[in-house]
């Protein structure tokens, strides 16, 4: 069905600004774990559920013919060929902790491409978005990722899963990559994360073991704003690795995931 990018983009922003605006307001000051998924720290909180019903519910109500992916179970196929990805917040600890970098991610994929992606941080009062083809915007303003520095200038994000072993392997590619670079964040929010490279506010971010909804959004924005983005050697943005990065960085960051086998447990 031809569905111009722009209804897509609007419809997508709209939802980010409603279900962050519950979030941000209607968090209540007692907020406790309603269920855990992967790991007893994989925390899943009412205002997640929350925001993904409203979000799927205002989306359905506009296109009942798109499909569904979403981070607390929102699954369906659709017929139009448009799937929505969504995120309800990603950087649900920090949610939880009452810290700031948390956002709700949506993208639109068409046949499987994402086409249009918004990462909106209510509490740090930025929206970022992206259209396949058309720049990365903060806030309505045009954004390309920082000139990139030599491996050993770069200010990188990462993040770690929520089970133990893939931790502890995480953790010893982090021991070998922190000494070649400038520093690590570790910001808690994958999607900020992205959008914080296509700003230039990080020079790289890699990630093993995300799911689409944490990376869909985000990776088409830093895309847009000038990134390489990438996963395995070769390959595009997986769960397995997401590496996203000013191109000169990319092009040493990524060499040396692969050497320290990034991609495994
Ligand atoms: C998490 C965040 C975090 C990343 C984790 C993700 P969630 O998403 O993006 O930064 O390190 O791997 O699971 O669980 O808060 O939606």
């Amino acid at each position: 069905s031809g569905e111009p990018k722009e209804e897509l983009l609007a419809l997508a922003l709209e939802a980010a600004r409603r279900a962050g605006d519950l979030l941000r307001d209607g968090r209540p000051a007692d907020l406790g774990v309603a269920a855990t998924k992967t790991s007893p720290i994989d925390v899943v909180t009412e205002m997640d559920i929350a925001s993904e019903k409203l979000i799927t519910g205002f989306l359905a109500e506009h296109r009942p013919e798109d499909g569904f992916l979403g981070e607390e179970g929102a699954s369906s196929e659709g017929t139009s060929g448009i799937r929505w990805v969504i995120d309800p917040i990603d950087g649900t600890v920090n949610y939880l902790y009452g810290l700031p970098s948390w956002a709700v991610s949506i993208a639109a994929q068409k046949d499987g491409e994402t086409i249009v992606g918004v990462v909106a941080a209510p509490v740090r009062g930025e929206t970022s978005h992206a259209v396949l083809g058309g720049g990365a915007f903060l806030n309505g303003a045009p954004v390309r990722v920082r000139p990139a520095p030599p491996l050993s200038q770069a200010l990188v994000g990462t993040g770690f899963g929520y089970v133990a072993e893939r931790r502890a392997a995480q953790a010893a590619v982090l021991g070998s990559v922190l000494p070649q670079v400038r520093d690590i964040r570790r910001g808690g929010s994958a999607a900020i994360d992205l959008c914080d490279v296509a700003c230039g506010r990080l020079d790289a971010y890699y990630e093993r073991g995300l799911n689409p909804w944490d990376y869909a959004a985000g990776e088409l924005i830093a895309r847009e704003a000038g990134a390489l983005t990438g996963g395995r050697p070769g390959d595009p943005v997986s769960p397995d690795l997401t590496v996203a990065a000013s191109p000169a960085v990319f092009e040493a960051l990524q060499p040396l995931l692969e050497d320290l086998g990034a991609w495994h447990d």
